[in-house]
C-alpha cells in the first residue's frame, strides 16, 4: 500500500496518488498534476489530479464507512487512533516538514514546528473524543418526564484546505472531526498535497478503518467545488481566501450543510511607546515575517505611536534588512521564497500599489541579489512606512513579507484605526501598561488578541475570525460544536401520554 511509487521522473519527483476507501489510486480522469518548488521550480511531486468523479466515490466510500462499525466504534478506541497518529507524525516530524518545506517554501526550522504542532493537536483530539456527551435537564413536571441530549457526528465532513500550512491544516481538518465520530474527506490545496497523503498513510498505518479518511487532491473550481456542493456531505470546513469563502457558501445551499470559514486578514499590530523598543521591533518582525508574511493572522498592518514612530521605524527597517531570506532547507535559513509565481506577481503588484498611493518603502521592495536564489519565487522584506490605513496596501490581504506602518497618537485613534478594515481575524497590543492591554483586548474586532506577544495559536484555543475572517472557530471545545448535532430525547416516566382527544 506504498503510496510512493519508484521514483521515475528525471529529477527525483515523488509521486502520489489518490486515497479513497483505504487505497491509494489514480484519478478515474488518469489525469495529473505537478507541485512545484518554490526554491528552484524543479517538480517535487507529480500527483494524480482528484475532479468529480473522485470526490464522489470518496464521499460513496466515506458515508458507507461511518454507517458501518465507525459509528458504534467505542470513543476510547477512537482516542486510541488518534493517539497512535500522534505519534506517527512525531516519528516522522522532521521529514514531514521537510516534504511541507519542499512543496511550500517554509524554512524547515518553521514546518518541523508545525508538524509537531500537528502530533500535539492529534494528541488533544484524542483526549477529547472521550469528553464529547449530551446532557439532562430537568422536566417542568420531573417526576413525569424525562429530557436529555444526544451529540452526534454530523456524517461526513469536507475539509478544504490553503497552502500555507499544508500538514497543520490537514490536522485542523481531520483530528476534531475524526475525534468527534465523523468521517473526513480532504482536499488539499494543489500547490501542497503531498503531506496530506502522508497523512492518509499514517492514519492506515494506525488502524483508521478505511473510507473514515479519504483524501482528494486536485484544483478548487473541480475537485474542491465538487466536494462542497455535494449532497452527500453534511459539514464543510474551510480555510483559504474570503472571495473562495463567499463561493463555498453558495454552494453549500444545495442540501444546506453547514460551513466553517477561515479567511484571512489584515491584522493591527498596535505599538505604544512604553515599550522596550528591542522587544517591540523582535515581536513585530515575527508577527509579520513568519512564513514570508504567508499566515492569515500576520501582523500586517503595524500601528505606531508618533512618539515612537521615527525610532521604531529606524530599527524595523535595520532588522528586516539583516533577515537570512535562503533555501528553505538550510536550517539557518529565517525566510524563505513565497508559495508561488502567483504569489509573488500578487506582492509584486503590491509594492507598485503602495509606491503609487504615496507611501514610503523604506527597505526591499524587490528580488534578493543573491544569483543562488534568483530562480525561486522569491521577495525581500519590505516595509511601507507613512502609510495612511485607507491605503489598498493597508486594507487588503498581501499574503507576502510586507509591512504598512502607520502612525498613530493615542489609545482611541489606534482602535479606529485597528478596527477601521474588512477582517478581524486576530490583533495585537504592545504596552507595558495592563489596564490598558485588557481595554484594547477588548475594544478591538478580532477572533484573537494577543498582548506583547504573536502567533500562539494551540490546539486548546479557538481559533477563528469576526467579519469577514470568517465565522465558526477551530481548535479548542467550541469546536465540538461545529462537527456535532445535538437530538433532543423525551421520555415519558409513567405511562402518561396524554389522552387529549379521548371522547
Ligand atoms: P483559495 O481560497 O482560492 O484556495 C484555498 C483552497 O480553496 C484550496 O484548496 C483551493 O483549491 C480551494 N478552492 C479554490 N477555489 C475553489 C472553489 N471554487 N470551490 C472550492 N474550493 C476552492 O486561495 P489561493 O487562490 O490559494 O490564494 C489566494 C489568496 O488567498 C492568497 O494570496 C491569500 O491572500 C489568500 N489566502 C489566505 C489563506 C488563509 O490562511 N486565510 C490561505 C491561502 C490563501
Ligand atoms: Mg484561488
Amino acid at each position: 500500500m506504498a503510496s510512493v511509487l519508484p521514483v521515475s521522473a528525471p529529477n527525483g519527483a515523488r509521486r502520489y496518488q489518490l486515497f479513497i476507501n483505504g487505497k491509494f489510486l489514480d484519478s478515474q480522469s488518469g489525469k495529473t498534476f505537478e507541485s512545484v518548488s518554490p526554491h528552484d521550480r524543479s517538480v517535487v511531486a507529480i500527483v494524480a489530479e482528484g475532479d468529480k468523479a473522485d470526490i464522489d466515490a470518496a464521499v460513496s466510500a466515506a458515508r458507507a464507512a461511518y454507517e458501518g462499525p465507525w459509528g458504534s466504534m467505542p470513543a476510547g478506541e477512537r482516542a486510541k487512533i488518534l493517539l497512535r497518529m500522534a505519534d506517527l507524525i512525531d516519528a516522522r516530524a522532521m521529514e514531514l516538514g521537510q516534504l511541507d518545506t519542499i512543496d511550500m517554501g517554509a524554512p524547515v526550522m518553521l514546518s518541523n514546528g508545525m508538524a509537531m504542532l500537528a502530533a500535539e493537536t492529534f494528541r488533544y483530539w484524542a483526549g477529547m473524543a472521550t469528553k464529547i456527551h449530551g446532557l439532562t435537564m430537568p422536566a417542568l413536571r420531573p417526576g413525569e418526564y424525562l429530557g436529555y441530549t444526544l451529540r452526534e457526528p454530523v456524517g461526513v465532513v469536507g475539509g478544504i484546505t490553503p497552502w500555507n500550512g499544508p500538514l497543520i491544516m490537514a490536522a485542523w481538518k481531520t483530528a476534531p472531526a475524526l475525534a468527534c465520530g465523523n468521517a473526513v474527506v480532504l482536499k488539499p490545496a494543489e500547490h501542497t498535497p503531498m503531506t496530506a497523503l502522508e497523512l492518509a498513510r499514517i492514519a492506515a498505518e494506525a488502524g483508521l478503518p478505511e473510507g473514515i479518511l479519504n483524501v482528494v487532491p486536485g484544483y478548487g473550481p473541480t475537485a474542491g467545488a465538487a466536494l462542497a456542493t455535494h449532497p452527500g456531505v453534511d459539514k464543510i470546513a474551510f480555510t483559504g481566501e474570503y472571495v473562495t469563502g463567499r463561493l463555498i457558501v453558495q454552494m453549500s445551499t444545495s442540501n444546506l450543510k453547514t460551513v466553517t470559514l477561515e479567511l484571512g486578514g489584515k491584522s493591527p499590530h498596535i505599538i505604544f511607546d512604553d515599550v522596550d523598543l528591542e522587544t517591540a521591533v523582535a515581536n513585530a518582525l515575527f508577527g509579520l515575517y513568519m512564513n514570508t508574511g504567508q499566515i492569515c493572522s500576520a501582523g500586517t498592518r503595524i500601528l505606531v505611536q508618533d512618539t515612537l514612530y521615527d525610532r521604531f521605524v529606524a530599527r524595523f527597517v535595520e532588522r528586516s534588512q539583516e533577515i537570512k531570506v535562503g533555501d528553505p532547507l538550510d536550517f539557518a535559513t529565517r525566510m524563505g521564497p513565497l508559495v508561488s509565481e502567483e504569489q509573488l506577481r500578487k506582492v509584486q503588484r503590491y509594492v507598485e500599489i503602495g509606491k503609487h498611493e504615496g507611501a514610503r518603502l523604506a527597505c526591499g521592495g524587490g528580488q534578493p541579489k543573491d544569483p543562488a536564489l534568483a530562480n525561486g519565487f522569491y521577495h525581500q522584506p519590505t516595509v511601507f512606512t507613512e502609510v495612511d490605513n485607507r491605503m489598498q496596501i493597508a486594507q487588503e490581504e498581501i499574503f507576502g513579507p510586507v509591512a504598512s506602518v502607520i502612525r498613530f497618537r493615542d489609545e482611541d485613534e489606534a482602535v479606529r484605526i485597528g478596527n477601521d478594515v474588512i477582517y478581524g481575524l486576530a490583533a495585537g497590543v504592545q504596552t507595558k501598561d495592563l489596564k490598558r492591554a485588557h481595554r484594547l483586548a477588548k475594544r478591538l474586532q478580532a477572533g484573537t488578541v494577543w498582548i506583547n506577544t504573536w502567533h500562539m495559536i494551540e490546539p486548546n484555543s479557538p481559533f477563528g475570525g469576526y467579519k469577514l475572517s470568517g465565522y465558526g472557530r477551530e481548535n479548542g471545545v467550541a469546536m465540538v460544536e461545529h462537527l456535532t448535532r445535538l437530538k433532543q430525547v423525551w421520555v415519558d416516566l409513567n405511562d402518561f401520554t396524554m389522552d387529549l382527544f379521548a371522547s
